[in-house]
């Protein structure tokens, strides 16, 4: 199996890794198959991804999907944070092997479950 440069250079100088102590948006996602966990924090203000970080505890293409994406929704509006796919991530990255996508999907479902969880703490 054959990683790109960009894959490689995400997952060994990984982006963004850790907690964010006073995030207003936690995801955490799985995949059930494998084990893998990732989670995702924003910190949001104004409707705007102010900070973003993650953990990720799983395979070389979930640790470089999830620093892409963090990096992608850095600064960006909620609404187009939730558009963010996997595939617009897999392509920034120069592509996954095949049977390394259903890695990426964890990505997305975390950044969409972190802000899943800010409406839930902001809306009442
Ligand atoms: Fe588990 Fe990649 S093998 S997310």
């Amino acid at each position: 199996m054959r990683y790109s440069a960009k894959v490689m250079e995400h997952f060994q100088n990984t982006k963004n890794y850790g907690k964010i102590d006073n995030a207003n948006g936690i995801g955490k996602v799985g995949n059930t198959k494998c084990g893998d966990v990732m989670w995702i924090y924003l910190k949001i203000e104004d409707e705007i991804i102010s900070d973003a970080k993650f953990e990720t505890f799983g395979c070389v293409a979930a640790i470089a999907t999830s620093s892409m994406a963090v990096d992608m929704i850095k600064g960006i509006k909620i609404s187009e944070a939730l558009e963010l796919s996997n595939k617009a991530v897999t392509e920034a990255l120069d592509g996954l092997p095949k049977e390394k996508h259903h890695c990426s999907v964890l990505a997305e479902e975390g950044i969409q479950a972190a802000i899943k969880d800010y409406y839930s703490k902001t809306t009442k």
